[in-house]
């Protein structure tokens, strides 16, 4: 998992995995909740994340967008997904500001 960086102002949580035998005893929670701390320390205002587990995001303060209100430009990596442009995941965003 990393915080990727995409401008001064917006950061997406990528890469998010644990494994099955120590899924459910917070792990997942303490890796995302290490990066808003992070983009918060680099005055981030707001951070996403692409995904098919929004229930557990919004566990952690994150609210479902319409993937239409974030930044075009974010699709650039999507490219090569064989599922493009029809993407199933869901967009979770909180505002850090
Ligand atoms: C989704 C995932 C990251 C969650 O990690 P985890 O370590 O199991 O989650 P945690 O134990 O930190 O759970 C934190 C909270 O979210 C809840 N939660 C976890 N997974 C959930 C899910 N799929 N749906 C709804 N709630 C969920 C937990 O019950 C817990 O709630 P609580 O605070 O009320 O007790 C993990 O299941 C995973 O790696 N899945 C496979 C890969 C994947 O789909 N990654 C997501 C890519 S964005």
């Amino acid at each position: 998992m990393r915080l990727h960086i995409l401008w001064e102002d917006l950061a997406e949580v990528r890469s998010l995995s644990v494994r099955l035998d120590a899924q459910g005893i917070g792990i997942g929670k303490k890796l995302v909740t290490t990066c808003i701390k992070e983009a918060k320390t680099l005055g981030i205002k707001r951070i996403f994340a692409l995904t098919y587990h929004p229930e557990f995001f919004g566990k952690i303060g994150f609210s479902v967008i319409d993937k239409s209100k974030l930044p075009q430009k974010i699709w650039g990596e999507c490219l090569r997904c064989p599922k493009f442009p029809e993407c199933d995941e869901s967009a979770v965003i909180m505002n850090l500001s």
